[in-house]
């Protein structure tokens, strides 16, 4: 027999368990909360901008790294909101998404062999992204209630090896916000190690009771040391309109803007002019989606109290990690799977999350990112089978 055709590193990871969720919700007629995205529309003004664009014609390539008119105003919003002083033209790479832009990240700033430091449990694309860049990943430990992480640990995991950390604040799945001290010791670390600290902020704007969004970037000395990740899908509603940025120093940004270049050449040109607007929505929108988000999570969170869930309540981002060890003894790919046929709710296993999955075996996450009614619906499917 030949080699086969699979690379050794396609080898490595699985086809990603939250689409697959997606895809027996649908077959199964249920209600989706397992996948990150709203049901609702995404804001009028963003779509009119949209659509004023394509008729204007802007319809062929945009400049590589992102269209002027959007870096200035990512450069804007960056400046401002999560203080990091940042140049349109020499600090910002517009990507597909927070996911493409994640993927240029590492490729441009690893070599193989290099080692990174995840936080776990992870969002899954952190796992395959090390093994697509070559990386080596080390976990370290996030643990609940309150998905603090050992200092002594933490600081163990870094060696001689260790280029990146990837954070990511708010944090998928746990809601957990990191707060200014944690950041703070991490950055040392980093300053220490000659570490980057890769940050994937896509909830920024997503917090609640009175938690404050705090950018590893902005501190004292990072920013040579920082990769800053954010993006349209959630803050704007629109996950399908693949439209993300980086914000780094001026060196990390041009080995940034290759490969992106060479990964996707760039991001959908009409709905990069569309998101220059949207990020200059004032502060109401961004006050308004917070509490939205609030309310769905208050919601989600009492239903599933009532049925028998172990909450742990995020502080940011639109998700809720439970436990379900007080509800069953099987699995938590088989719960899922139980609650999706029979349920007709649609929920992601913990196990997702964690590189081995017998970490994550009592967890089951929600995702909140709905409309009223459907989190209505989701809520009777859960009493009816669980209540
Ligand atoms: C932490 C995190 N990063 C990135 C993404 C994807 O972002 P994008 O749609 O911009 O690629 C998600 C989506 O669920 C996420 O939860």
């Amino acid at each position: 027999m030949g080699r086969p055709f699979v690379s050794r590193k396609a080898a490595r990871f699985t086809e990603s368990v939250i689409r697959e969720m997606s895809r027996v919700c649908a077959q199964h007629g249920g209600i989706n909360l397992a996948q990150g995205f709203p049901d609702f529309p995404a804001p009028a003004a963003m779509k009119e901008a949209a659509k004023r664009a394509i008729d204007a014609d802007i319809n062929q390539y945009a400049v590589t790294w992102g269209s002027p008119r959007l870096r200035a105003a990512i450069a804007a919003r960056t400046s401002a909101y999560n203080r990091i002083a940042t140049d349109a033209g020499a600090n910002v790479t517009v990507c597909c998404g927070a996911t493409e832009s994640m993927i240029a990240a590492l490729l441009a700033v690893l070599d193989p062999g290099d080692e990174v430091i995840v936080f776990e449990p992870f969002y899954e694309n952190y796992g395959p992204d090390c093994i697509l860049s070559g990386a080596v990943p080390r976990f370290v430990r996030l643990s609940p209630p309150e998905w603090s992480f050992d200092r002594e640990e933490l600081a163990r995991a870094f060696g001689p090896k260790t280029r990146a950390i990837i954070i990511n604040t708010p944090h998928n799945p746990t809601g957990k916000v990191f707060a200014r001290e944690e950041l703070e010791f991490i950055a040392g670390l980093c300053r220490e190690h000659d570490a980057l600290a890769i940050t994937d902020e896509i909830y920024e704007y997503i917090l609640y009771d009175g938690a404050e969004h705090v950018s590893i970037g902005a501190l004292e000395g990072m920013s040579e040391h920082t990769v800053t990740i954010s993006g349209l899908s959630k803050t704007w509603s629109a996950t399908g309109w693949r439209v993300g940025w980086c914000v780094a120093s001026e060196e990390i940004t041009g080995a940034i803007r290759k490969t992106h270049d060479f990964l996707t050449v760039g991001a959908p040109a009409p709905l990069q002019e569309a998101a220059a607007e949207a990020l200059a929505f004032d502060r109401a929108y961004f006050d308004g989606l917070a509490e939205d988000y609030r309310e769905r999570r208050d919601l989600l969170a009492s239903v599933l109290e009532e049925t028998g869930f172990r909450v742990y309540l995020p502080g940011g981002s639109y998700y809720i990690m439970t436990d379900v060890g007080g509800l069953t003894d099987v699995d938590d790919v088989t719960f899922a799977d139980q609650l999706v046929r029979d349920g007709g709710v649609a929920t992601v296993p913990g196990s997702s999350f964690f590189h081995d999955p017998a970490d994550g075996r009592t967890m089951i996450r929600f995702c909140f990112a709905k409309r009223r009614e459907t989190l209505e619906r989701a809520a009777e499917a859960l009493r009816r089978r669980l209540g």
